[in-house]
């Protein structure tokens, strides 16, 4: 069987993302193993278009790489019948603009998340791509980390029974940028630059929860910005006006509570940069990035509440590790090669346009909960 070729414009390939998850240990990484396999025996393969601002970056990162294929002129890139895919990693205040631009070329659309930065130009978005007859996908790379995916699996198993709630704490202490530069870009501590742990984080916890557990109906934010002056990349001070922590209640279908905190002002004291405790009758789990333990109801421990005596028991030595069974490749990756066989065989595919929008939903209803001090439900978008 033959080999086919699909261009991929790449824009935003010189950002953290786009380089390293999504050109490097997505895109490169299948051409490295030979392409893509498809079903009908062929393979497909993967041509990069790298776009971006600055020549001398990209001409760097493509000389590094072994490409030829990069320009600055976006709409130049979008006009070529070669290119089938456009992919966007840029800042997500830049997103809009050349996602409408790559649908009205009539390209198919696969974005990182959050797809817009209000709620109206992600549902325009998702509208636009169905009109054109495009097909499209968001990432919802969480849900390929090895210790979601089996989490997911003890969900699917019956293990937890009726599941009662989901606690998830999520973050790390980021750098001021004075005296230690900071871990991650400065735009991200703007609001005017599309900044905030809401419109990041939200649309992430969106999928995991609505696909792991089911729909999300309501919910309850305090965003704050516990750190509000920080030092940006060139070491120049800046006021951080967007929210660095979020403390979330999310009410899913079934009265299942989630309850997130996800914050880049707060030291981690737990073993995965993420952690979600799910608990339900006949057991809980925990799960991270990596692993996934399990306490069985018939396996749990009866403490007993007795402030005057230290407690005798290693609460957390009590969990079992969930086997991997199973080799889980970079979760960017899986979700490309999802993707790329939806494009080129019409593959099953979750994660559109639509669920993007639903994830900005819930970060601008959050904000808007946090604003107003109250619930807010959560309608189902209208198509
Ligand atoms: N899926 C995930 O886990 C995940 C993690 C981090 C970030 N993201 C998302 O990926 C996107 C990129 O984030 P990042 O951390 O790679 O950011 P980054 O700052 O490292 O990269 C941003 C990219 O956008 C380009 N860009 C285009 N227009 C720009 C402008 N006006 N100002 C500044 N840069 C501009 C930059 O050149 C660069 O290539 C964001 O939308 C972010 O929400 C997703």
């Amino acid at each position: 069987m033959g080999r086919r070729t699909i261009g991929i414009v790449l824009n935003g390939v010189t950002g953290r993302m786009g380089l390293r998850q999504h050109l490097l240990r997505s895109v490169l990484a299948i051409r490295q193993d030979g392409g893509l396999p498809l079903s009908d025996g062929s393979v497909l393969w993967p041509e990069p278009v790298l776009v971006g601002r600055s020549e001398a970056k990209l001409r760097d990162i493509a000389e590094r790489h072994g490409l030829t294929d990069w320009t600055t002129d976006l709409p130049a890139a979008l006009a070529r019948p070669d290119v089938e895919v456009y992919f966007d990693a840029q800042v997500t205040s830049a997103r809009v603009k050349a996602l409408q631009m790559a649908i009205d070329a009539g390209k198919h659309i696969y974005t990182e998340k959050p797809v817009a930065e209000t709620l109206e130009q992600a549902i325009d978005l998702a509208k636009l791509a169905d009109a054109a007859g495009v097909k499209h996908g968001v990432v919802q790379d969480k849900l390929f980390l090895p210790g979601l995916r089996k989490l997911a699996r003890l969900v699917e198993s019956g293990f937890f029974g009726q599941i009662l709630s989901v606690r998830g704490e999520f973050g790390y202490w980021v750098f001021e940028g004075d005296w230690q530069s900071a871990q991650r870009p400065s735009w991200n501590y703007r609001a005017a630059d599309g900044g905030g742990i809401v419109l990041d984080m939200f649309p992430h916890w969106h999928y995991v929860l609505e696909q792991l557990f089911g729909p999300v109906q309501a919910v309850t934010a305090r965003a704050v910005t516990h750190i509000d002056r920080r030092w940006d990349e060139e070491g120049a001070a800046y006021d951080a006006t967007a929210d660095d922590a979020a403390y979330g209640i999310f009410e899913l279908a079934g009265g299942i509570v989630a309850q997130i905190n996800s914050s880049w002002a707060v030291r981690v004291n737990r073993d995965e940069l993420v952690e979600f405790q799910v608990d339900g009758v006949n057991g809980s789990a925990v799960a991270g990035l990596h692993h996934c333990r399990i306490q069985p109801r018939a396996a749990t421990p009866k403490p007993v509440w007795d402030p005057d005596v230290p407690t005798t028991q290693q609460f957390r030595s009590q969990w079992q590790e969930v086997p991997d069974n199973d080799v889980f490749p970079n979760g960017f990756r899986a979700q490309w090669e999802q993707f790329l066989r939806y494009v080129a065989e019409d593959a099953p595919y979750a994660g559109d346009l639509w669920a993007g929008a639903r994830g900005v939903q819930v970060a601008s209803l959050g904000l808007q909960s946090s604003r107003e001090g109250r619930r807010i439900e959560i309608p189902e978008l209208d198509r």
